[in-house]
């Protein structure tokens, strides 16, 4: 049933080029330029009309939420926020008809997120969901939505649920763009192809697995650290950090890079690692100034950078290349390094990484 892996974790990240190609499967059409997803033509006035869409779910895919803020933003120019379902639900939020809400769950079961949903919609908003499990309960509340076709993700700790989430979310953002006008048409012609190429670089990233597995044989006793990016890829430093929490119990924390100096620069020294996501398009120059502070300081750097980087290189500890892409895409490429590092850091220290301690895959109490 593991398919030959050790654990269902490592199973299904390495599942994430299937996963992620049967989630655009039938929706994005690269010859004929464009994305066909009903869900969203038969909705189409709602969201072009919206005056926001605010975006609901929790842990992990409260994380897919975040990059979706920048790809909507960036691509279709529709304000966004995104809320932890259990805060939007108990802040009496301010929601009319003009609203649009996206909740994402990979189970659909998350109680807070229903709750958040049942809420949205008596008020009057419009509900659409993205979810993993095909007829769960938040498939069935919502108005309409778009499934991850992931299939089923066992190990606890999210992993190709959070890159199809990222998946689905590009497409909406991409296809809204388009009608809108935000997109022109050879830029979003550029996306289709590139994000075609995705898969096929994600299997790619996992071939170096033995390389992301000796610099986590490098850090694994660190009892603290810190995952630093930027713009789209500053919600994958945040999972990338849960992500270590959750099966190595080791205490991490995710900060956009350059909130660094605004505290946690202080917990610096040569004891701690600090992952950074250097990619060359994002605020690039940005994010080596960043690690510059860090290495004046001591701190042990560990960097995700695109390939033939050369300047973060002769700084960093340790680089992890991932291939080029559009900025936008990046998280479905950075992503995978970081989950890999956890897995290793959580079997070599013994722990059960597919059901960690305290956890449940779905969380259905509030
Ligand atoms: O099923 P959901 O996506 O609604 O679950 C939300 C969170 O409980 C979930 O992502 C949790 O944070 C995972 N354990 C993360 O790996």
């Amino acid at each position: 049933e593991k398919g030959g892996f050790d654990h269902f974790m490592l199973k299904e990240i390495h599942e994430q080029p299937k996963a992620i190609t049967d989630t655009f499967r039938g929706r994005m059409l690269v010859e004929e330029n464009m994305i066909k997803m009903s869900s969203i033509d038969d909705n189409l006035d709602k969201f072009l009309n919206a005056n926001r869409i605010i975006i609901i779910a929790c842990g992990t895919s409260w994380h897919a939420g975040l990059v979706g803020e920048y790809l909507f933003e960036d691509m279709a120019r529709i304000p966004v926020e995104v809320e932890y379902a259990s805060e939007f639900r108990y802040r009496n939020p301010i929601i009319t008809n003009k609203d649009v809400v996206i909740a994402i769950s990979q189970s659909g079961e998350t109680a807070d997120t229903l709750a958040a949903i049942k809420l949205a919609k008596s008020k009057g908003a419009f509900v659409y969901g993205v979810c993993n499990v095909v007829g769960s309960s938040i498939a069935r509340e919502t108005h309409s939505g778009a499934y991850t076709h992931a299939g089923p993700e066992i190990g606890v700790a999210s992993t190709k649920a959070f890159t199809t989430q990222i998946t689905v979310l590009t497409l909406i953002a991409l296809k809204l763009g388009k009608a809108n006008g935000s997109l022109a048409d050879h830029t979003f012609k550029d996306y289709l192809k590139k994000m075609q190429l995705i898969p096929r670089q994600v299997e790619k990233l996992l071939k170096i697995d033995e390389h992301v597995k000796s610099i986590a044989a490098v850090y694994k006793d660190a009892t603290n650290c810190l995952y630093l990016g930027r713009g789209f890829n500053f919600p994958v430093a945040l999972e990338g950090a849960l992500k270590l929490k959750e099966i190595s119990y080791i205490h991490a924390e995710g900060y956009p890079a350059a909130e660094m100096k605004h505290g946690p620069i202080a917990l610096i020294d040569e004891n701690m690692p600090i992952f950074v996501i250097a990619t060359n398009r994002g605020h690039y120059e940005k994010v080596v100034s960043n690690i510059q502070e860090i290495k004046s300081r001591a701190g042990k750097i560990i960097a995700v950078v695109t390939e033939g980087d050369t300047q973060v290189r002769e700084i960093a500890d340790h680089v992890i290349e991932v291939p080029d892409t559009e900025e936008a895409l990046t998280p479905l490429l950075t992503t995978i390094p970081l989950q890999l590092l956890s897995y290793h850091i959580a079997v070599m220290l013994g722990k059960n990484v597919d059901q960690p301690r305290n956890l449940a895959k779905s969380v259905t109490v509030e």
